[in-house]
């Protein structure tokens, strides 16, 4: 059992629905993304296709109208199975070639391969990763394509500021044994603070209650940005034996190889993308500027945006309670050290974000829901969150 389904099924919720208002929009958004992995829709056509961890659904309904031979669903969670399986009947979706297993992977019995795996939203703050990524990888055929999103502590550094305010607003409600009327209790707290933020993100298409849930509340939230990140350079150093970087969202890698000279190789293929993802990590801190800089803000950029991380996960929710101004003045120190280095590689939507939060704590103080809710520059400043990246298998 990993944090996503304990957490999850202590508090009968699966926070991962989607806007469905728009439903042009939102096929739009889904094909948009798949064609930008170099999955056009037609390539589902007529194909084996495996989608682990879908969630609720609501963007699987998008993947069932592309025409696949066989479309097989495996979610373990029975609160977002069931809503799945009704948006599935709801949108008049279900036939011979969609299966739904409610299951985990690994208790998954469907032993054959397939075309076209995906796996969205789940790896970064999975525990034990090794045994699901190898039994992930076992599942796609030769020449088939694997689909997984990636995340690491730069590019959700500002969800993990967020947090940290999260867990100092509700760290006097926070029942230590995570009952549900503690967490529906601080989701009411924390939505006057953090609905005006996702209010200012163009694009959001996810009720706030949910991200609340999934990205302030969930301990997979925490633990993706550090025991258990699955950063890019991560996955190419997983799956980059036995696959071959195909695409990505957002497009960023950059490869200048000439193609009669290109490594046979997957692992050396792999190399020139995993140089360019190093040199660019400090691209992923703000979903709405880049930075003209070298690069070499890459990595200290992300140490410190790491040991903020690590200092949040680590921390338990009594010593929350009990925190000092000792304590906050040593997490502040890491957040210090991001706003030198968005100064020097002239990130400037970040700077003035970053300083903002810092100056919250002036004076020894503890911000309040209002103060919060009120930010400006912080307000809109979201990291370019989770990545998606496809890759084929050798
Ligand atoms: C954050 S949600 C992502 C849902 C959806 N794919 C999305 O991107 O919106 C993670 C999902 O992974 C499912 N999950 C957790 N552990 C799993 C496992 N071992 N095998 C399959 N699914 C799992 C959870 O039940 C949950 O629905």
């Amino acid at each position: 059992m990993n944090e996503f389904l304990q957490f999850y099924g202590a508090n009968q919720i699966s926070p991962v629905s989607q806007n469905l208002d728009d439903l042009e929009l939102h096929f739009g958004r889904r094909i948009g993304l798949y064609r930008t992995l170099g999955l056009a829709a037609s390539l589902f056509e007529g194909r084996d296709i495996l989608e682990v961890a879908p969630g609720s659904g609501h963007n699987s309904i998008v993947t069932a109208t592309f025409k696949a031979r066989c479309y097989d669903l495996v979610e373990p969670n029975p609160t977002g199975f069931e809503r799945m399986v009704g948006l599935f009947k709801e949108y008049k979706l279900c036939s011979d070639s969609v299966r739904f297993f409610n299951t985990r992977l690994d208790n998954f019995p469907e032993k054959k391969t397939y075309d076209i795996v995906i796996c969205e939203g789940l790896i970064p703050g999975l525990g034990d990763q090794g045994v699901f990524l190898r039994q992930l990888a076992g599942k796609v055929r030769k020449g088939g394509i694997l689909v997984v999103t990636c995340a690491d502590a730069v590019s959700v550094f500002f969800e993990s500021l967020r947090r940290y305010l999260a867990r100092l607003l509700v760290h006097r409600l926070v029942d230590a044994s995570g009952t549900r009327d503690g967490d529906l209790q601080a989701v009411r707290v924390l939505l006057p603070a953090f609905q005006p933020h996702l209010n200012a993100l163009s694009g959001m298409s996810r009720p706030a209650e949910d991200w609340i849930w999934d990205n302030l509340l969930n301990p997979a939230a925490a633990s993706l940005a550090a025991s258990h990140e699955f950063s890019v350079e991560r996955c190419l150093n997983v799956f980059g034996e036995e696959f071959y970087f195909y695409g990505s969202s957002p497009v960023f890698m950059s490869n200048w190889s000439w193609y009669k000279n290109l490594p046979l190789d997957p692992r050396d293929y792999n190399k020139a993308f995993a140089d360019s993802f190093a040199s660019q990590r400090h691209n992923f801190l703000h979903h709405d500027e880049l930075s003209l800089s070298d690069g070499a803000a890459s990595e200290p950029l992300y140490r410190f945006c790491r040991a903020f991380s690590l200092e949040l996960e680590q921390r338990i929710p009594e010593n929350w309670a009990a925190i000092t101004s000792g304590t906050i003045g040593k997490d502040l120190a890491h957040v210090r050290s991001v706003h030198t280095i968005t100064r020097q590689c002239g990130l400037r939507q970040s700077e003035a974000a970053i300083a903002e939060f810092l100056a919250l704590f002036d004076g020894g103080r503890i911000p309040d829901a209002q103060t919060i809710g009120e930010m400006t520059a912080f307000r809109g400043a979201f990291g370019r969150g989770q990545q998606y990246l496809s890759l084929v298998r050798a």
